[in-house]
């Protein structure tokens, strides 16, 4: 309902005006927070049910620069606004309340009327970035996210940076802007030195023969390899000389990095295809060929030191104990560049135009929280180099470490890490199990299909849902338990709700908005809206916050918003489910009931689905 907030908003500003002409002068010298508006109408959310829908408390700021008591103010306020026939159209009187808070509540068929633009709208109230800006489309989003390293084990710490990004993808999509879905996987650097020369030796053949080698092997080649590194001085030079040869570009060297980096990345495809992910790899090794103009560059602008050998920008307002400025190495001191350079080049380019470039408006990055100084070192340094424009916008989203039940990194029994393959399978594993348990209980009968389907589905929900329901910022305990059950704020609860409103529709509700007088083949029309009842009222309220919600997230990043609306969505469609008859109600009602219970399924199921989770007819 943010259109109607933002009507409101101006009503009340006028209303402001018209009743303190002077008051705008006077706040201004008085030296209001925001000169230039003094006048503020504090317009939000009613901060209980029984006060409305909003919540006006600018009277009370104006109490004393106009040295008038709130309460007087505020009626002052309200008599200007009812004098306003589109206010009157949007709500019922208002009501001062405590000092001088002003109640508003929005009118029932200004609601019905929210809730019939609704069913007609597939965006289900939500408008698109360009719908914003005047029809212009926005400048493109970067989502840099996932990104694991080549021929190193993706681990839960990725599992969480692909599920939240591609959430976060999800819903500025959804929001319209062109979205590019980043793998900034590390195919590159002095590791590929004793990888390749480790592979040269124990498997030449592999590098005439595809497929000699696969990944299940790769990390544990990755360990054999970095045991030898660490052991054999001769082993150690001889992979020096390697990182060498292959940025030289020998040919054989790029042949055994290209092979090791298309094992790794068939694996990581095995993930991203069972938790439909879409991404486009471009590896730190795209931006090889624009190192040495960023430090160069850096030293142009004057930011390079040579400190102790290596090249170094010190950053501005970030120092370490002994109180001197921390430096961000782009250089070190064999020449090399590092993971830095490379996220310097990386911004750099996403930010630059066409064709240079991805001609990005906003940057976002999905780590862990302990790459949170690097990526603040970056930003400021490319600010202050000009790489990002002045409108950029950059992000790091962080996020916290997974762990197991018992507060501890996440292990395996044996004290292993964790294989991705192996969590989603058990996800998967015992949703299955709780699925053949539940038949059973029910008496139900059903095919091997349609529980595979079921388990699959259900199981990698679940593991997505309890990564993105809690704030990403805390560690996470992962329970396999905790995130399957079927109560509580989680995926099961969600998916059983769309469920619920589907079996209405198959006990033959009407649920696509036709009128039973609409023949099958024409245009379906509305159903003439009636609402009476409380549960209604509260199911169609906590249905128009879903513009609010997506604004949030967008603003926010935190998918965590979006997953506390679903299951509050989905507890008060279960109240009035429970509460009030839908098929059973006489007309206009039962249609007007099975309106709301449509809505409520196609909001769950879009809302789901930008959290990347499909939904289920039956389970
Ligand atoms: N490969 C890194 C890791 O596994 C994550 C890369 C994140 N993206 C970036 N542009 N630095 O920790």
């Amino acid at each position: 309902m943010l259109s109607v907030l933002h009507a409101l908003n101006g009503q009340l500003l006028a209303a402001m005006e018209r009743a303190f002409p002077e008051a705008a002068a006077q706040a201004a010298a008085i030296g209001g927070e925001s000169p230039g508006q003094p006048l503020d109408p504090q317009l939000g959310p009613a901060s209980k049910p029984e006060f409305g829908d909003f919540q006006a408390n600018g009277a009370l700021s104006l109490a004393k620069p106009l040295g008038q008591p709130p309460r007087q103010i505020a009626q002052a306020i309200v008599q200007q606004l009812e004098a306003d026939p589109a206010f009157s159209a949007l709500c019922e009187p208002p009501q001062i309340a405590g000092p001088g808070f002003i109640n508003l509540t929005l009118r029932p068929e200004r609601l019905t009327a929210e809730v019939a633009a609704r069913l007609a709208d597939p965006r289900l109230g939500v408008p698109t970035a360009a719908d914003e800006a005047g029809g212009q489309v926005p400048a493109p989003v970067v989502v840099d996210f996932s990104s694991p390293n080549i021929a190193k084990e993706m681990h839960v710490g990725h599992l969480r940076s692909t599920i939240i990004g591609d959430c976060l993808a999800r819903v500025l999509e959804f929001r319209g802007y062109p979205v590019l879905r980043l793998n900034h996987v590390g195919d590159w650097g002095t590791q590929f030195g004793m990888l390749i020369t480790h592979l040269k030796q124990v498997a030449p053949e592999a590098l005439d023969t595809a497929d000699a080698v696969d990944l299940g092997d790769l990390v544990a080649f990755y360990r054999q390899a970095k045991a030898r590194f660490d052991e054999d001085e001769a082993f150690q030079s001889a992979s020096r000389e390697e990182v060498v040869r292959l940025q030289g570009g020998d040919p054989l060297s790029l042949k055994a990095w290209a092979l090791l980096c298309e094992q790794s990345r068939r694996e990581f495809q095995k993930i991203y295809d069972r938790l439909d992910i879409r991404l486009s790899e471009r590896g730190e090794s795209f931006y090889n060929p624009y190192l040495q103009a960023v430090v160069d560059d850096l030293r142009a602008a004057g930011m390079l030191v040579v400190d102790d050998g290596a090249g170094c920008v010190f950053l501005e307002g970030v120092s370490g104990k002994d109180g001197k400025p921390l430096p961000l190495i782009v250089q070190k001191r064999d020449g090399g560049f590092n993971y830095a350079t490379t996220d310097l080049a990386a911004l750099r380019y996403r930010f630059a135009q066409p064709p240079a470039g991805d001609g990005a408006g906003r940057v976002i990055y999905v780590t862990d929280a302990g790459q949170a100084s690097h990526f603040a070192g970056v930003f400021q340094v490319a600010r202050r180099a000009g790489w990002i424009p002045p409108h950029g916008r950059v992000d790091h989203v962080p996020f916290g470490l997974v762990q197991g039940e018992d507060g501890k990194k996440l292990k395996t029994r044996a004290g292993d890490t964790v294989r991705l393959r192996d969590l989603l399978d058990e996800a998967v594993e015992r949703a299955d199990a709780d699925l053949r348990r539940r038949l059973e209980e029910e008496g139900r009968q059903e095919d091997e299909t349609f529980i595979a389907h079921v388990a699959t589905t259900v199981g990698l929900a679940a593991v997505k849902y309890a990564d993105l329901s809690t704030n990403r910022i805390t560690n996470y305990q992962f329970s396999f338990d905790r995130m399957l059950a079927l109560t509580g704020n989680t995926a099961p609860y969600l998916l059983y709700a769309v469920v619920r409103i589907a079996g209405i529709a198959r006990r033959g509700g009407d649920l696509k908005g036709g009128s039973s007088s609409a023949g099958g083949s024409g245009p379906a029309s509305a159903p003439t809206l009636h609402f009476s009842e409380p549960q209604e009222w509260a199911l169609i309220r906590e249905l128009l916050r879903f513009d609010a919600v997506i604004a949030e997230v967008e603003a926010e990043l935190l998918p965590n918003r979006l997953c506390s609306y679903l299951f509050e969505l989905s507890q008060v469609f279960n109240r009035f489910y429970d509460q009030v008859p839908v098929l059973k109600a006489d007309e206009p009602s039962r249609s007007s009931r099975l309106a709301l219970c449509r809505l409520s399924a196609d909001m769950l199921r879009l809302g789901l689905g930008l959290l990347g989770i499909p939904t289920l007819e039956r389970m």
